[in-house]
């Protein structure tokens, strides 16, 4: 028996060594956290639902053409992935005030923001993900110009294309985070969509009632958070793939 190398392992996801040069597997835990991990919770069944939405959504992101690192699903709790080299920056594209811009700004929650808006973190938790500007990404060199451009263009592709994935399906999508890495070939980089899209990186309320359908359920202690999570994926036609302990509500 051989163990397999892990090379990384976050709040609520762990990456192994692929099985070939260029690949890793992601592995999606139960574990969720809140307020930059301070609050944690093992809630049974998580890593299943975000693994089965994410590939979903990222199937549907590549026919429209918007490239990703996700290859195939390997069994419940696993994805084949293309190794990146990660971009130190978390991408918050909003369509409607809600969490941290809300307290900004002191903007209500629900109110339609102008245009869609993008927004720049810096991926580190020690300092807790501090928002930056262009300009620090540039002059620290994260990212170049044109790699902020082909982000900025591929985030707001994204966002239309899931704001009508998730509309046709009576949810409201408003906002979420995207992560981005770099590919080589030979001297050669561009930018592609890695880590994931599930309830825990976008807020999702249901059109007719606003009720939260995400991660906030957690956040904010409103309680069915697995429930709300299968919610998203019965209503996205993916239920019936589901292991029956999940369908039945339980967990896995
Ligand atoms: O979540 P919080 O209110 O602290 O931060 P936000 O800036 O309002 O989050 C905007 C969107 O990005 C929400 O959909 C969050 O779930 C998502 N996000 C995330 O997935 N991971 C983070 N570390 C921060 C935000």
């Amino acid at each position: 028996m051989t163990r397999r190398k892990k090379i990384y392992e976050g709040k609520a996801k762990i990456l192994y060594e692929g099985p070939e040069p260029g690949t890793l597997i992601q592995y999606f835990k139960d574990d969720t956290t809140a307020f930059n991990g301070q609050k944690r919770a093992a809630l049974e069944g998580k890593g299943v639902l975000n693994n089965r939405i994410s590939e979903y959504v990222m199937t549907r992101l590549n026919t429209i053409g918007v490239q990703n690192h996700f290859i195939k699903r390997l069994n419940l709790r696993e994805q084949l992935i293309k190794e990146v080299e990660i971009i130190p920056l978390q991408v918050i594209c909003r369509n409607i005030a809600a969490g941290s811009m809300s307290v900004r700004f002191g903007l209500p929650e629900g109110q339609a923001l102008p245009r869609s808006i993008i927004e720049f973190c810096l991926k580190d938790d020690k300092l807790g993900d501090p928002m930056v500007a262009e300009e620090h990404i540039t002059a620290f060199n994260w990212a170049s110009p044109q790699e902020i451009d082909d982000i900025m263009a591929t985030t707001l592709r994204v966002n239309d294309f899931l704001c009508g994935l998730f509309s046709g399906v009576g949810i409201t999508l408003v906002d979420f985070k995207l992560e981005f890495g770099r590919v080589w070939e030979n001297d050669f980089s561009r930018i592609i969509l890695a880590d994931e899209i599930s309830p825990d990186s976008c807020r999702l309320w249901d059109s007719v009632t606003n009720e939260k359908l995400d991660r906030d359920r957690f956040r904010r202690d409103l309680g069915n958070v697995i429930e709300s999570y299968t919610e998203v994926a019965r209503r996205l036609g993916i239920m019936s793939e589901m292991p029956t302990v999940i369908q039945g509500g339980k967990g896995a």
